[in-house]
């Protein structure tokens, strides 16, 4: 018999820049919010999962699982580390519902976590670079912000998209972050602060930019009958894909095409029986503005190229035809690597929920998230609803 899974508990620190706080601390903050929420206890949680991509580099400390469980206070709990870039969060989300699928568990914690700024920007710029193919990109001096600037170029060239539909993004999502007590930024930006932000790679400039970030966020999972006894307001995962491209972005045909979005997203809508239109709300991978408009060109809330003109055109606002990244997304709300899926996860339970206070959107029923990994070579898609 098929078996439903259900957020029933979610939990996240603020994001920022937190000097005095250590990874395991955040980790603990967000899983205690998230286990209290989901009124469960220590003893009945069966397994826990962890997104972290570089802890190694970012800290020195490695073997994350184990370090995990025992700073819960969960010593002899399974504990697994997950990793696949910006995509970590994601893939413990979709590893931990596998894991109930299979029947082996009931219920699973799952987070995701990063401490990013122990160290200099140019420190976590190579770290974070280690997602890229070291041999064809990081070898020859690319970084992520080189790379997405290529994007950005060529997506301008291909379908003229504008510097300002890029600043766009920014702008909005900027305004939702400022409606977000978690957000690492909750300020305004204008159009002209954006244009006139210092050049980053060009054409992206600072506040086109994702920020390197501090913080930790929790679900947790039951499957279907455990969920009801414990939940009132369980939020249904109702599809799940995770899909891979090549490392490298001069092997693609396209390099303004996610096709492991195109895959992952055309998987999770057939999994879940729904469609682009049917979504009502949904958070993207913005790591870079840019990334904001592949990414719903690439989930079919627009055609391809036209994602920068529906920027313009208002329609991916709060109160727009398909409201995206209502958090602030990864611009303003923040990008701790390794929590960034799971945080996505709980801005689609409180919507859900209809607990997004002044950034909610009016008769959510259904919302979509996407998490990508490096330049796209790693893609997970989930949809969430509150029926089953
Ligand atoms: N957006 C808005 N403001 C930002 C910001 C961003 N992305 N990054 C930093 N700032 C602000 C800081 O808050 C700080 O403000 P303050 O002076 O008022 O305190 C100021 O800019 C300087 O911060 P600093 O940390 O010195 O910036 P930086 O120049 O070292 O780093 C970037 C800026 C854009 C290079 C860095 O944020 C970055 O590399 N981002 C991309 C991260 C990334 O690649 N993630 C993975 C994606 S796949």
């Amino acid at each position: 018999m098929a078996r439903d899974i259900a957020i029933i508990g979610v939990g996240m620190t603020k994001f920022g820049e937190f000097w005095e706080r250590g990874y395991r601390s955040l980790i603990t903050e967000s899983g205690s919010r998230a286990i209290i929420d989901a009124g469960i206890d220590g003893k009945d949680i069966d397994a826990i999962y962890v997104g972290s991509m570089t802890p190694g580099r970012l800290i020195g400390q490695e073997h994350v699982g184990a370090l995990v469980a025992d700073y819960a206070g969960l010593v002899g709990v399974p504990a697994t580390r997950v990793e696949a870039a910006c995509s970590s969060g994601g893939l413990a989300l979709h590893q931990a519902y596998l894991a109930i699928k299979s029947g082996l568990y009931d219920i699973v914690v799952v987070g995701g976590v990063e401490k990013m700024t122990d160290v200099a920007t140019e420190h976590a710029t190579v770290a974070l670079a280690g997602a890229a193919d070291q041999e064809w990109e990081g070898f020859h001096g690319i970084t992520f912000p080189g790379l997405y600037a290529m994007m950005a170029r060529r997506h301008m060239v291909d379908y003229g998209t504008t510097d300002e539909q890029i600043s766009m993004v920014s702008v909005k999502n900027h305004a939702n972050g400022k409606l977000n007590p978690y957000a690492q930024f909750q300020y305004d930006v204008s159009l002209q602060d954006v244009m006139n932000s210092s050049m980053v790679a060009d054409p992206l400039r600072l506040l086109h930019c994702s920020p390197i970030t501090d913080g930790a966020a929790t679900v947790v999972l039951a499957s279907g009958e455990t969920a009801k006894k414990f939940c009132k307001k369980p939020v249904w995962i109702r599809g799940t894909a995770l899909a891979t491209d090549t490392l490298s972005l001069h092997e693609r045909k396209s390099i303004t095409k996610i096709e492991a979005s195109v895959v992952a997203g055309g998987k999770a809508y057939q999994m879940a029986g729904v469609k682009p239109s049917d979504i009502d709300f949904a958070e993207v991978h913005d790591c870079f503005t840019i990334a904001e408009i592949l990414a719903i060109e690439s989930l079919g809330f627009c055609k391809i190229g036209e994602g920068g003109k529906i920027t313009e055109d208002g329609e991916t606002k709060i109160g727009g035809r398909i409201p995206i990244n209502t958090s602030g997304g990864l611009k303003a709300k923040g990008h701790p690597v390794g929590a960034t899926g799971i945080a996505q996860a709980i801005e689609a339970t409180w919507q859900l929920r209809g607990e997004a206070d002044k950034r909610q959107v009016k008769d959510a029923k259904i919302g979509l998230t996407q998490n990508v990994g490096g330049s796209g070579a790693t893609c997970t898609v989930h949809i969430f609803s509150m029926e089953k």
